[in-house]
């Protein structure tokens, strides 16, 4: 059951005319209905198998509803999962008259967004995201899309959901390395602006970190410049994805490359002994691996971190300073090697 004495935060992602409310707390999928687009007629609403929560999201619906399911896990996220999700909207007459409902984690979120984007070109989607990692970071901001055998996220649209529910009864069914992995992005927002999170409640961290990325991707939708901040701590952690082969999870090497960014900005002069020490207390108190392990070599690593797409200019990282965290190019290889021993 909801805590219904539970605070309930809303955050507004202000995009002019397609700004868009965040609701967090307790038990708020229930208020689903109150958050679709005046005049919705049918919801196709996008879920994995096995999705706990959805009796109970389906229940508080006063509008019809058809059920698609996606199958789970990166392998299936792609071209192939939006032709069949658009082929069952299709068969099930979804039509622009209707919005698209992604209930689950990021996976879901992104493949929902995407073919929301893309079916009759274009329907309105709300998240129900019912990870950490969707609430805090892949439900909110409008990036979606699929893999490609070449890539991470290479086929995808912004399409702005209109309205995103962060409901953190959901988060108690989470396998503890989903907690890991929304943990590893949360840990990311102390250093834009977030402070001291772990002193927060639950739901005043989720709305927090919230709040930071409505903030960033109001001022760079598109990712022009601005908006790479979100990436504090991924250069490393998609080359340890990459080379681990997916040892570690998204969250948890986000974690890893907080603690490498931190070291490398240290050694470039841009941060002090005090700041790495608060990224490896930070990490340590969310029990996130702190450690890079020592058989992912160096000449892997920045291989793989040389093909990251964020890399416009040679090596570029996103590093904490005087002025906060920013995109740094041109950073010298040597000090990328010292800061990965460092990391180990
Ligand atoms: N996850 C990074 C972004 O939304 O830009």
């Amino acid at each position: 059951m909801p805590n219904t004495t539970a605070p309930v935060r809303e955050v507004n992602v202000d995009l002019g005319d397609r700004s868009y409310d965040v609701r967090v707390g307790d038990g708020t999928r229930l208020q689903l209905g109150s958050m679709l687009p005046a005049g919705t007629r049918r919801v196709a609403l996008v879920t994995e198998a096995d999705q706990p929560w959805l009796d109970s999201t389906l229940a508080a619906l006063d509008v019809a509803v058809s059920v698609h399911t996606i199958d789970g896990g990166e392998a299936h996220k792609n071209l192939a999962a939006i032709e069949a999700l658009t082929s069952s909207f299709a068969r099930a007459g979804i039509n622009r008259a209707d919005c698209v409902v992604g209930l689950g984690g990021g996976l879901v979120t992104d493949v929902a967004g995407f073919a929301a984007a893309s079916y009759h070109r274009g329907l309105p989607v709300v998240h129900v995201a019912t990870t950490l990692l969707a609430q805090v970071d892949a439900a909110i901001g409008g990036k979606t899309g699929v893999n490609l055998p070449e890539g991470k996220n290479l086929v995808g649209a912004f399409w702005q959901p209109s309205a995103v529910i962060c409901d953190t009864e959901t988060l108690d069914t989470l396998s503890p390395r989903e907690w890991r992995c929304g943990m590893g992005e949360v840990a990311k927002y102390h250093w834009l602006g977030g402070g001291r999170l772990d002193d927060l409640s639950l739901v005043d961290r989720v709305a927090r970190c919230v709040e930071i990325k409505a903030e960033v991707v109001a001022s760079d939708e598109r990712e022009g410049g601005r908006r790479a901040i979100l990436n504090y701590g991924h250069t490393l952690a998609h080359a340890i994805e990459t080379v681990s082969d997916h040892a570690l999870a998204h969250g948890e090497a986000v974690a890893v490359g907080l603690i490498f960014a931190a070291e490398l900005a240290q050694r470039l002069g841009r941060i002090d002994a005090a700041a790495v020490a608060e990224h490896r207390r930070v990490i340590a108190s969310y029990e996130l691996v702190d450690r890079l392990d020592p058989s992912l070599g160096d000449d892997d690593l920045l291989a793989a971190m040389g093909r990251d797409k964020k890399a416009l200019d040679g090596l570029t990282f996103v590093l904490d300073g005087p002025d906060g965290v920013e995109l740094v190019t041109d950073v010298p290889v040597g000090l990328i090697v010292e800061a990965l021993h460092a990391t180990r």
